[in-house]
Parts: structure tokens; C-alpha cells; sequence
């Protein structure tokens, strides 16, 4: 039993669908109270300490308690060619990512890159990270190996992929099938660790490899699948041009089967009329990519229509095409996304939910993290809400909670994040 003091915030419902201040739970000194790994009690400080007598405290002070955050689409085998300059999608592809991806057949390389990834997404505050790994088995091994070291629960899977994507990156149809169903049974549900159906996208899968990972995932439709959709006008129009038999993108994996609840869609931006009442049909969550969206060029998602419409959105970094990998700046670019794209500005609740309880649900994991509950996994940041000068000045002439968060979304990054907790451990002391 272990006693965190702070100002506690999480949220009871969807602030794009109550109004936020109905959505959220806040205690100016409030108390999270850990046992097992597990959050016991939240509530009042005098309350939660006096229930648990002679349990020792940690005190943060007026930092905010709050869900670690969880980034639903990354590539941690990027991390290294974060910030490559100058290409859009399929140019950046073939110029940075693929050499680099190259290189995770060597379990050295791959272990490195992991433990430099956990190093700098947990600094940053994420505590939970949904990633492709690259076409070799390899590199997802070492991602879970490092998470299961770290106590940490982390989603990852094999990419695949078998056309459009130089020889050494490829595997087939059978083996792409092969190598994910033994990964999956080597790997998922232990520990805190799951699999993820991973094609990469339509340009590099063949009919029947989709069909192989569709049929996978209809043997275990518990797990998530991953890829992307209609991310850049130029893939669009190249997914058109290979397989002309579909309606549209959607239709492409619709065919294979793999369009359903738990599929993760990485940026949907330009989507037609169809695929948005198809996708929320289906119950598939659409994962914002802001920071990679600007980067690469791809376009502006529409977060305030979509979520109107009722579809389930999460949020990510989608590192290495994002550049960063702080969910607090990503969410300064949710933030931008939404002001250029229109609708409305989107209120920081909705920003903080959607890294913290809205990717929990987009991955099907709302009632195991994303919240501050009794039930809940203790994976817990304390973010310093005044980290900078210039935070400081804009936080200390807040009158409100969210006018004082506002300047860490904005301006924030790992300097804000005074602590990290993975189940219940303090990982990083920077207070
Ligand atoms: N589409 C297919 N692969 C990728 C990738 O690695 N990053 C991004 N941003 N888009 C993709
Ligand atoms: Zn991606």
C-alpha cells in the first residue's frame, strides 16, 4: 500500500459527448491510494489517508495526478529517424524507413532501439504504447522483452508485408500468417503485454496476405489490428490504381476481413461519406495522428465531426513520421489540427481524454488503464503544471482547472512530467 498526493483529475465520461465539466473528476488535494500495482482508492486527501493509517505518502505537491498516457500508433523502430527532412509519405518510406527498418533483423540493433524508445516515451510520460514492430519477428521481440522488463503494458505486432517494399522487408501470405500466430501465442496475455494484427497498408500487402491476417484475426478476434488508411491523396489514389476491384480504401480490408471493433485506423484523414459510416458501423476506432499529419503532409483529420458522428478516436504520436514523442505535444497539435480543419475548438478535456481514456477505449482496454479508479492499473504521471517560465506566468494567471492545463498542452513536454508510474512504481524521479 502506497499513497500519492496531488491534484487528481480523470475522467467519468466523454467530454465530446457531456459537457467537460461533467466529465471529469477533480480534487484540488486529492489522494490516489496504490496496492498490488493496482489504484485501491481516489479521492480527498484527508479521506484516502485516513482509510489507510500508517500507509507511506508520496506528496507531489499541486502537480497533476493523472492516467499515464497511452499513444495508439507508433513505430518504435523509427525512433531513430525521427525528424527526416524534406519527403511526403511514400518518398519518406523508401528513403528513411525502410533502411532503417532494414537493420531489425540484427536482435542487437532491435534491443537497443527498444530500450531507447521505453527510455524516452516513459520520460515523456506514456505509459502504454501501441507499436509496429518491423517485418522481423525479431524486432518485436525485443519491444515486449524490454516492456515486460519494465512492468509495463504495451501492444505491438509484426509488420507485414509481401509487395511494394524492398526484398529484404518482405515475407508472404503464409508466412506473414505463420510467424504473427506464433508470435501472438508466444506473446499475448502475458503479463501485460498483447498482440496486434499488424498489415501495414494496402500499397504493400497482397489480396491474399490481407486475407491471411483476416483470417488470423477471425480465429482470435479478442486482439487489436493495426494498419493505415487514407493517410496522404497521393496512397489514395495508388490504392485505387492496385486493387480496382474495391469501392474505395476501406473496402480494401473491408474484403480481407479487416474492418471491425479493435481495428486501429492510423490517420484516416480523407475519408469519403461511405468509409466514415462504415467504420463507425463497424465499431473501428480512428487513431489521430497530429504531429506526423503536419510533418509528412498528409492533411488535417477531423476530430470535432468525427467524434460528433460518434465514431471512437484515439490519439498518437506516430513516431517516427510524427516528431515527437510527447503526448503533450501532441496534443498542442491536436489542438492546431482542429482550429485549421474547423468545427469548433476542441476543449482541453477533450485533448487530455483523448491521450488518456479515449485511446483506452479505442483499444478496448477502458476498464484496465486510462483512468484513476479502484480497479484500474496504477500507471500514474504527476505532470508539473508550471515546468517553465512561460508556463508558469500564463499557468499562475489561470482562473479555472482547464485555463491553468492549457499552458502545459500548449507549451508542455517531458520537462512537465514530474514523475512517472508504471503499475504502481515510481520509474523516473525528476522532482
Ligand atoms: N503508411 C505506411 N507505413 C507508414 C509508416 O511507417 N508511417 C506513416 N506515417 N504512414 C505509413
Ligand atoms: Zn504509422
Amino acid at each position: 500500500m502506497h499513497i500519492l498526493l496531488g491534484q487528481t483529475l480523470t475522467f467519468t465520461a466523454d467530454p465530446f459527448h457531456v459537457p467537460p465539466e461533467e466529465a471529469v473528476r477533480h480534487e484540488t488535494r486529492g489522494a490516489v491510494a496504490i496496492d498490488g500495482g493496482r489504484i485501491v482508492a481516489v479521492g480527498p486527501a484527508e479521506a484516502v489517508r485516513a482509510a489507510h493509517p500508517g500507509a507511506p505518502v508520496t506528496d507531489h505537491g499541486t502537480a497533476l495526478l493523472s492516467p499515464g498516457f497511452i499513444d495508439a500508433h507508433v513505430h518504435f523502430a523509427q525512433t531513430a529517424i525521427i525528424a527526416s527532412w524534406g519527403k511526403r509519405l511514400i518518398d519518406w518510406l523508401n528513403s528513411y524507413t525502410f533502411p532503417e527498418e532494414a537493420r531489425f533483423g540484427d536482435p542487437a540493433h532491435a534491443r537497443e532501439i527498444a530500450r531507447r524508445y521505453f527510455d524516452l516515451t516513459l520520460a515523456a510520460g506514456t505509459t502504454t504504447a501501441v507499436s509496429f514492430g518491423t517485418v522481423h519477428p525479431e524486432s518485436v521481440e525485443a519491444f515486449f522483452a524490454e516492456a515486460e522488463a519494465r512492468g509495463l503494458r504495451a501492444l505491438a505486432g509484426k509488420t507485414c508485408m509481401d509487395m511494394n517494399a524492398p526484398e529484404n522487408l518482405r515475407d508472404t501470405a503464409q508466412t506473414a500468417y505463420d510467424r504473427s500466430k506464433a508470435l501472438l501465442e508466444r506473446w499475448h496475455g502475458r503479463g501485460r503485454l498483447g498482440y496486434v494484427i499488424t498489415p501495414r497498408f494496402a500499397p504493400t500487402s497482397t489480396r491474399q496476405q490481407l486475407e491471411a491476417l483476416g483470417a488470423l484475426w477471425a480465429e482470435h478476434p479478442e486482439v487489436p489490428m493495426q494498419t493505415h488508411l487514407s493517410e496522404q491523396t497521393e496512397e489514395i489514389e495508388w490504392v485505387r490504381a492496385l486493387f480496382p476491384e474495391a469501392r474505395d480504401y476501406l473496402d480494401v480490408y473491408d474484403r480481407a476481413g479487416l474492418v471491425g471493433p479493435g481495428a486501429l485506423m492510423g490517420h484516416a484523414i480523407h475519408l469519403t461519406g461511405r468509409e466514415r459510416a462504415r467504420l463507425r458501423e463497424a465499431g473501428a476506432s480512428l487513431i489521430h495522428c497530429p504531429t506526423s499529419n503536419t510533418f509528412i503532409g498528409s492533411g488535417l483529420f477531423d476530430t470535432a465531426g468525427l467524434a460528433a458522428e460518434g465514431q471512437i478516436l484515439g490519439l498518437a504520436t506516430d513516431t517516427g513520421g510524427g516528431s515527437s514523442f510527447s503526448m503533450l505535444r501532441t496534443m498542442a497539435a491536436a489542438y492546431e489540427v482542429g482550429q485549421l480543419r474547423g468545427g469548433g475548438a476542441l476543449h482541453p478535456a477533450q485533448l487530455w481524454w483523448l491521450a488518456t481514456a479515449g485511446s483506452a477505449r479505442a483499444l478496448r482496454l477502458e476498464k484496465t488503464i486510462g483512468t484513476l479508479a479502484p480497479g484500474y492499473e496504477a500507471d500514474i504521471i504527476a505532470v508539473d503544471l508550471a515546468s517553465t517560465p512561460a508556463i508558469a506566468q500564463r499557468a499562475a494567471r489561470a482562473e479555472s482547472l482547464w485555463e491553468a492545463i492549457f499552458p502545459t498542452i500548449m507549451m508542455g513536454d517531458e520537462r512537465a512530467i514530474a514523475a512517472t508510474y508504471v503499475a504502481g512504481n515510481r520509474i523516473r524521479a525528476s522532482d
